[in-house]
């Protein structure tokens, strides 16, 4: 049964599961690009992130880029047979603790900021129902080929600071 989340685990990131994070990219062609598979190879290596497990596959994951002020969510994705059953907020939950555990308690993250393609709309939802709230929105941003980005942060009340 693929259905529901009862035997998902969450775990550090590893390479070892660069191949089902590929596929995972691959199968959400709505929201990634092919150049964002080479990109994602090389993240998964350099950058901490967790990954949510079924049956030892990556049926979700998410890999932070970690600067001085904050941390960065450079990717998040779930299977979208698990969409909307709170992997992808499992996962950002994992992301605060580590975050307060590196006492960076701010996390920000850049996506698509149109207000016409409704699968990022979809994302942005997310984004704002984990308590993200939107910064700002660029209109024509480089690194996005000069497409809308939106930045979303939100400030982490951490326990131990
Ligand atoms: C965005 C994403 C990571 C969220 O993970 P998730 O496990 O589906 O999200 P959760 O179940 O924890 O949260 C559900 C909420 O997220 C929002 N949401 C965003 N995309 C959704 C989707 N495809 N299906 C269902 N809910 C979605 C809804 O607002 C939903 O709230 P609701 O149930 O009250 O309607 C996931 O849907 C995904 O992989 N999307 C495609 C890739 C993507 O957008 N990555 C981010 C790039 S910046």
């Amino acid at each position: 049964m693929l259905e529901g989340t009862r035997g998902i685990t969450i775990k550090p990131a590893n390479v070892r599961y660069a191949d089902s994070i590929v596929s995972l990219i691959k199968s959400l062609p709505e929201w990634f690009t092919e150049d964002a598979i080479s990109s994602v190879i090389s993240d998964i290596e350099a950058m901490p992130g967790y990954i949510a497990l079924f049956n030892d596959k990556a049926v979700g994951f998410v890999l932070l880029d970690e600067r001085e002020c904050c941390l960065e969510i450079a990717w998040i994705a779930v299977d979208r047979k698990f969409h909307g059953k709170g992997i992808g907020s499992r996962l950002l939950s994992q992301v605060e603790d580590y975050a307060c555990m590196r006492e960076k308690p701010i996390l920000t993250v850049k996506t698509y900021g149109g207000d016409d393609y409704e699968p990022y709309l979809k994302t942005i939802e997310f984004y704002k129902k984990n308590g993200f709230k939107m910064y700002e929105v660029i209109e024509e941003y480089k690194p996005f080929n000069g497409q809308p980005a939106a930045i979303l942060v939100k400030h982490l009340k951490c326990a131990t600071r």
